[in-house]
């Protein structure tokens, strides 16, 4: 059994209320409950994290090692901004699948920069609550492949 830490960053306990045009009518909530559904088909047990903070979402990166082996993580705003987050997951080098709900190279100038894509396995944007079902699948199957061929 896998064990996979899903991060939510800042103003998406929000999903659902927060911008619809742009995020749709899913809730944090419902997402976590498909996410915890797929994990079974999976073979990953998923447990959820939101926060509003830099600090905590950095230190639930460095408190993931020795307890997941892999890490799906919506940074939200943090994308565009912190270095600090990035580093998290460069120093644990725990393998992370970086999603977002909207298509950030369809949105604003600002938005279309990830300080975490470089040190991430790959990144999937723009399919709404599916990016985390799809971020959970290839991180699976990123995690499978490497117990494989190590
Ligand atoms: C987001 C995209 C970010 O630009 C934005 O700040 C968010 C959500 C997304 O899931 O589409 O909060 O990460």
């Amino acid at each position: 059994m896998l064990n996979v830490l899903v991060l939510h960053g800042p103003n998406l306990n929000l999903l659902g209320l927060r911008e619809p045009g742009i995020y749709g009518s899913t809730t944090l909530d419902q997402i976590n409950q498909q996410l915890k559904e797929d994990g079974k088909t999976l073979q990953a047990e998923v447990t959820p994290f939101q926060s509003n903070h830099e600090g905590e979402l950095v230190d639930a990166i460095h408190q993931a090692v020795d307890r997941y082996q892999g890490i799906v993580i919506n940074a939200g705003a943090y994308t565009h901004t912190s270095v600090a987050l990035r580093d998290a997951i460069a120093a644990v080098s725990i393998p992370t699948v970086e999603v977002h709900l909207s298509n950030i190279y369809h949105r604003e100038p600002f938005r279309h920069h990830s300080y975490l894509a470089p040190v991430v396995v790959g990144q999937i944007s723009g399919f709404g609550p599916e990016s985390y079902r799809l971020g959970l699948q290839a991180l699976v199957s990123h995690l499978q492949l490497k117990a494989t061929n190590p």
